[in-house]
């Protein structure tokens, strides 16, 4: 079995207790290798390792950095296959939808290289003639950075990527499902040559990881991507030490359809936003409100699109559909439809999946599904699926769907579909969320801010956005 190693200090050490965890394949349960279960002392030496590797790097020219981070961006494009690989073994997605991630966490790369050099001041006319008024930013320091299973290595490096650009050093802590692209992605930041302990990456025991990182003063900066319910305790963790926070939680999108929609770009919008990996993204649309005049048109289209999607082993061609991660996910979802269809619900498409291993946890799969007849008490209406689930309901008026959309207390993406100009910004002006794809249904891309408004989240990742997150400003009032 392969012995994995994580990167402390410019060092590819073993857990400082020799524990390790053993990482599987969703799709199979086969064992891929073991990773050092790292604990509370091991975080401790990255963050002593940050620290020191902080006040040489944040002193760094911003060309530098960029260039550093231009060789990462190279090495990941160029081993975009072996990566995808990894991902698709430990995660689950279709190998092609691995090697987009692979290339839309390179993006973030590449932005942020490009976006070290523009790390601008200002200055601000004074109110005395003997004083001026400058205006600086600098690097927050050492950051820790928890990252998600469903985006192994797009959360690692939209995280990574600002953070080292403007100068902070990372303590980066991956999800114990998902540690193997990390690895490999920390390995070819070793390769591009950034210095010992500028990025340090622990696996592990996410309690004792998570503690050392909330209780140390010397950890300036948190950025988390997970569920929001761990974003709220780490929001109350770090008030002991007022550390900044960039949380990217939990999401309940609503896609909506109007009459006047182009509905073949609709039904493609709503593959594209509901299937991306499985289901599994924050960002998946979790409600479809379809405008009654449309209702029978839509789910026609949509039942034909899906009857072609293949279920199964990611490594396997022509698959659309992989794994759920694990059978807790599996059973969340089975519970969202039997609790739609025990208050009246109908399954119009799918409704079930299937155990395809002789692993306990592991071989989960579940078919496209369609649900109508639905009210908005439903668990499907309220919590997070993290599946390929459709639920889709009928509504009438602009006044009305708005309402149902707002009706939550995530925010972080929605999206619409309109032929009517005024009718788009209107209803993108109303919805309560971060992100609203108009007639678009995949709008992450690396130059833009991502993150929700209400409990999906405090700040955005992703273009200028996501680099202000690891800078301080400082303002000099100078005498003269
Ligand atoms: C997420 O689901 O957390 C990220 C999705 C994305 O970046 O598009």
């Amino acid at each position: 079995m392969k012995e994995y190693k994580m990167f402390i200090d410019g060092k590819w050490v073993a857990a400082s207790n020799g524990s390790v965890f053993l990482v599987t394949n969703p799709a199979t349960g086969e064992v891929l290798g073991s990773v050092p279960n790292g604990c509370n002392s091991d975080a401790k030496n990255s963050i002593e390792a940050a620290d020191k590797a902080f006040k040489l790097w944040s002193k760094t020219t911003a060309n530098v950095r960029s260039e550093l981070l231009k060789k990462w961006f190279e090495l990941i494009v160029s081993h975009k296959k072996e990566i995808a690989k990894i991902m698709t073994s430990e995660q689950g997605k279709p190998l092609q939808e691995a090697e987009a991630e692979v290339m839309y966490a390179a993006s973030f790369v590449e932005w942020y290289a490009e976006e070290a050099k523009r790390v601008y001041g200002e200055t601000i006319p004074a109110w005395k003639t003997d004083k001026r008024i400058l205006v600086t930013k600098q690097p927050v320091g050492v950051v820790g950075a928890i990252t998600p299973w469903n985006f192994p290595a797009a959360m690692i490096t939209r995280k990574l990527a600002p953070a080292l650009a403007s100068g902070c050093t990372v303590v980066a802590k991956p999800a114990p499902q998902t540690p193997l692209t990390a690895i490999k992605l920390f390995e070819l930041l070793e390769k591009a040559g950034f210095p010992n302990g500028v990025a340090n990456l622990v696996t592990g025991n996410a309690e004792e990881i998570g503690a050392a990182l909330m209780d140390d003063k010397r950890v300036r900066k948190i950025t988390f991507t997970g569920s929001t319910d761990v974003g709220k305790k780490l929001m109350a963790q770090a008030s002991n030490s007022v550390k900044r926070l960039s949380l990217e939680l939990g999401g309940h999108a609503p896609f909506i359809v109007f009459d006047d929609a182009d509905l073949d770009k609709a039904v493609e919008g709503a593959l594209a936003s509901k299937f991306r990996n499985c289901g599994q993204t924050c960002i998946a649309s979790n409600r479809f409100y379809v405008h009654e005049k449309i209702f029978d048109t839509f789910i026609v289209k949509l039942k034909s699109m899906l009857t072609g999607l293949k279920v199964g082993n990611g490594t396997e061609e022509g698959i659309d559909l992989g794994p759920v991660i694990d059978k807790k996910s599996y059973e969340k979802i089975s519970r969202h439809i039997e609790d739609a269809v025990a208050r009246g619900g109908e399954v119009l498409l799918g409704g079930s999946g299937f155990h395809g291993s002789e692993v306990e946890d592991a071989g989960y799969f579940f078919y496209p599904t369609i649900l109508s007849n639905l009210t908005e008490d439903m668990l499907i209406m309220n919590e997070e699926t993290f599946g390929p689930i459709i639920p889709v309901i009928p509504f009438k008026t602009e006044e009305e769907v708005v309402k149902s959309a707002n009706n939550t207390n995530y925010g972080l993406a929605a999206y619409v579909y309109t032929n009517s100009l005024s009718r788009g910004i209107k209803i993108s002006e109303a919805l309560e969320y971060g992100i609203v794809g108009l007639n678009d249904g995949a709008p992450s891309t690396a130059q833009t801010p991502f993150g929700g408004f209400k409990e999906s989240g405090i700040g955005r990742e992703g273009g200028h956005y996501g680099m202000e997150a690891f800078l301080e400003i400082k303002y000099v009032s100078i005498g003269l």
